[in-house]
């Protein structure tokens, strides 16, 4: 794979980085490699210079833009997700105060922003930011969608913007290749530097996604509720439906955490409900030996049980049906029929569990994620997303995404672990 981060011209002005803090920048040469795995006893098939590896990320020894005359834009884009305001916060910190830039635009409501007459950008500063990293959400506003990639580019170069950070996920990710590769087309000096946001933690190269430690507090409240409405009844089951559209790392990481789930279903790994390993005798058994069952499925498990309509959303998703309620009333109508019923304490926290305010390792994750992107920009980088490989902060190439996500290996350690701690069986 080619991980080539590309430059926009050669940097030619020290970076205030470098000037303040005496040596401390990060050669381009740096690089993690994809695969860190040896096998003790043989060399590496390939010389390591050769392996597959990105760019470290970091402050650069010289930067491409002229601080005091450059325009910084950001734009945040997708579904909510906690952190983005500590983002749009460091970013806005980050571009003023460490490096001097003046000029810092925030476009409204995602890329729609840039079209959309009745929600004009607004000029960010320090002063106004200082505080928004305490709330949920984010003071650019968001949607889904992308409007014409020409349309704004036509605007980055109408208002003379320099550099365009884009937070989001998959849809804004393609958005920011799209704009990428028209602004590389007309020729124009313009960084596009994207930090990807979601907590379905779905983007590849990004082991772990801001906000995805904060979905996963919020979740584990109602993980929890489960377990004690459950097993403070009497063939009681407490199911917990969580958000994670393609990947189930959310519905993972909650369970593994709670350690009293029983069942973890993820949209990775098929279940049924018939058959003698089928979920529902595995509950019947259950409930006989212990009384009470703790489900928790991500809301994209189990679709092959519904038709798919074609219905898509604004990003083009397709739209899910309830995984949650169709496990509830499957669960009931076969207790029923048995003659032995059940109590089922439904729990669906839904979108709570993305609109709280980042928790604190998350806050220092979104800094350290918006101080990257800074600096990448400043010394010209572009094309690029923040990535998160092997506890550093690197550089991918929007190229390198190739429309492909991040999902948990059923075969991996991961979902090993999970099946260790719930103790259901690798195949339902
Ligand atoms: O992609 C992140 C996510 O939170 C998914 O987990 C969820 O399915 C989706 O967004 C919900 O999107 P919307 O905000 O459009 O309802």
């Amino acid at each position: 794979m080619d991980f080539t981060i590309e430059r926009l011209g050669q940097p030619k002005y020290i970076s205030p980085i470098t000037i303040k803090t005496g040596k401390q920048y990060v050669e381009d040469s740096l690089r993690i490699l994809l695969n860190p795995h040896i096998k003790a006893g043989e060399l590496p098939k390939t010389s390591l210079d050769k392996q597959d590896a990105f760019e470290v990320s970091g402050p650069r020894q010289k930067i491409f833009f002229q601080p005091a005359q450059t325009h910084a834009a950001i734009v945040s884009c997708g579904g909510l997700c906690p952190g983005i305001n500590s983002v749009v916060q460091s970013l806005v910190e980050h571009l003023a105060l460490r490096y001097g830039v003046t000029q810092i635009t925030g476009f409204r409501y995602g890329y729609n922003g840039f079209v959309d007459k009745n929600s004009p950008p607004i000029t960010l500063t320090p002063e106004l930011t200082s505080d928004i990293h305490r709330s949920g959400g984010t003071i650019l506003g968001t949607s889904r969608g992308t409007p014409a990639t020409a349309k704004i580019v036509d605007v980055l170069v109408e208002r003379k913007i320099d550099i365009l950070f884009t937070i989001g996920g998959d849809g804004t990710l393609r958005g920011a290749y799209e704009l990428y590769k028209e602004i590389k087309r007309r020729g124009l000096a313009i960084a596009i530097v994207a930090i990807p946001k979601t907590i379905d933690n779905d983007i590849p190269f990004v082991k772990k996604s801001f906000g995805f430690e904060t979905a996963v507090t919020e979740a584990s409240a109602s993980v929890r509720s489960a377990f004690v409405e459950a097993s403070s009844l009497r063939r009681g089951i407490g199911l917990v439906k969580l958000m994670g559209r393609h990947a189930g790392y959310i519905a993972a990481i909650s369970s593994l955490a709670a350690g009293h789930v029983d069942y973890c279903l993820i949209p990775e790994v098929p279940f049924s409900f018939e058959g003698e390993a089928g979920l529902l005798k595995l509950l019947e058994q259950r409930l006989r030996s212990h009384n009470y069952a703790v489900i928790v499925v991500a809301e994209g498990a189990g679709q092959k049980y519904f038709t798919d309509d074609g219905e898509r959303d604004a990003s083009g998703n397709v739209k899910l049906k309830d995984v949650g309620l169709l496990l509830k009333s499957r669960i009931e109508a076969y207790f029923k029929e048995t003659q032995s019923p059940v109590s089922i304490k439904y729990i669906d926290p839904s979108y709570l569990i993305r609109s709280a305010p980042a928790v604190p390792s998350d806050q220092i994750f979104c800094r350290r994620l918006a101080q990257a992107a800074v600096h990448a920009a400043m010394s010209g980088k572009t094309g690029l997303l923040i990535g998160y490989w092997h506890g550093e902060l690197t550089h991918v190439p929007l190229v390198a995404l190739g429309g492909k996500s991040q999902a948990i290996n059923p075969k991996g350690e991961l979902w090993f672990n999970v099946l260790e701690t719930t103790g259901q069986p690798a195949q339902i």
